[in-house]
């Protein structure tokens, strides 16, 4: 009696060794490999959207607006309106792009109409859902950018979704209480709110002052570098436009652009020293971002569903790249330190005349 329980337990532990444990690597196009069969169809994404749609493996406007995309898809998700037993959206679910003749009307969707137009013929002829092509094509444009991060990426999300509530997605006007209370309910703490915000270190505004369109919120819109969070905290003195528009603040510099939602968070006590941490940091800010990430991606999605396809995300090529200097012309006074707990590093200035971000000419 117990010699024959033996054989069919012998065989079945055999049959998981083969099959889950020494599982070979499913072969995929170009000879590339993946651990999983259903990863495979991401090296063929990854290579159209390189050569197309980020114009060999750019870190430029399309790469900033797909960034900003995987924002405005997953952060529409509310367990508060859950609550109120009403629909708090799907998060990172591919609505945005499914629904957009409705969710690009929201306010804050300004703009983000030409990134999904751009991107909705690419996710359907390789037959990928909406929700996961949304976070690939952010992954893979933000590992184009030099000191750029190597995010996750996981795959599985339907491709079924529903229309986002509106007033879901953070604006520029929002006081720093607002946001953080937004975020919060997502799930995301104070400090999370800083970590994502390394992705105004590649980014660039089109549609509050148009007549400045592509005016950069930091000196060097392709690198993913912390002048953004430095110079967010210079004195304020230009109105880089004909006027200030409605969350819009002076900016330190000549041709770029500063946000009054940045303006604010990089100044609150609940923000301001992860804010300064990352200056001198540019590791830490590369974790950081890499985690909070991962867990805007997989808003409303349960992660044990997903398979983990992040070998296709390519290897960042420049990922040292050096703390900030003071833009020429500027020093130490011009700082607002806004962390009461760590003094403010001490940083040389860039020599040279003072600092200005020539105007991007039309595209
Ligand atoms: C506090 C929350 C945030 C606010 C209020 C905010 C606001 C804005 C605004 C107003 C713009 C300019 C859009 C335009 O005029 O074209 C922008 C751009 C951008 N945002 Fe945010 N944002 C926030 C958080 C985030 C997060 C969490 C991400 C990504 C993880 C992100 C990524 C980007 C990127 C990459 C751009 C540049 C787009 C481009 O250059 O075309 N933002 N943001
Ligand atoms: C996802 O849904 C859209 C409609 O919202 C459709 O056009 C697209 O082909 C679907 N993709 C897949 C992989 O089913």
């Amino acid at each position: 009696m117990q010699f024959r329980q033996l054989i069919p337990l012998f065989l079945l532990s055999s049959s998981v060794s083969a099959g889950v444990f020494q599982q070979k690597p499913a072969k995929c196009s170009k000879g590339r490999t993946a651990t999983h069969s259903q990863c495979c169809v991401w090296f063929d994404v990854l290579d159209d959207i390189q050569a197309g749609l980020f114009d060999r493996g750019q870190c430029g406007e399309e790469v900033h607006e797909s960034l900003r995309l995987t924002f405005h898809d997953a952060i529409g998700f509310s367990p508060a309106l859950q609550h109120q037993n009403k629909f708090g959206g799907g998060g990172a679910d591919g609505s945005i792009m499914a629904f957009s003749q409705i969710e690009t009307k929201y306010s804050a969707n300004d703009g983000v109409d030409e990134i999904i137009e751009l991107q909705r013929p690419i996710a359907i002829r390789h037959y990928v859902s909406f929700g996961d092509f949304i976070q690939f094509a952010g992954a893979v444009g933000v590992s184009n950018c030099a000191g750029g991060p190597r995010l996750e990426f996981l795959a599985g999300r339907s491709n079924h979704s529903r229309v986002s509530p509106d007033h879901l997605i953070p604006e520029p006007t929002d006081s720093v209480d607002a946001i953080i209370a937004r975020m919060g309910d997502a799930g995301f703490s104070p400090y999370e709110i800083v970590d994502l915000l390394a992705s105004h270190s590649v980014a660039a505004q089109d549609h509050i002052d148009p007549s400045i369109h592509g005016s950069p919120f930091d000196s060097t819109p392709s690198t993913f570098d912390a002048n953004f969070f430095l110079e967010t905290l210079l004195k304020g003195t230009v109105i880089p436009g004909a006027s200030l528009h409605p969350g819009e603040v002076k900016s330190p510099l000549q041709g770029e652009f500063r946000l009054q939602s940045d303006f604010a968070l990089a100044r609150d006590p609940r923000t301001a020293c992860e804010w300064q941490a990352f200056i001198t940091d540019h590791d830490l800010m590369v974790s950081r971002f890499r985690a909070a990430m991962s867990k805007l991606a997989t808003l409303g999605q349960n992660r044990k569903r997903l398979i983990d396809c992040s070998e296709v995300i390519p290897v960042p090529k420049n990922t040292k790249v050096g703390n900030p200097l003071l833009p020429a012309g500027k020093s130490m006074h011009d700082v607002e330190a806004s962390c009461k707990s760590k003094p403010f590093p001490c940083l040389a200035t860039q020599p040279g005349p003072e600092t200005s971000i020539p105007p991007v000419p039309p595209s």
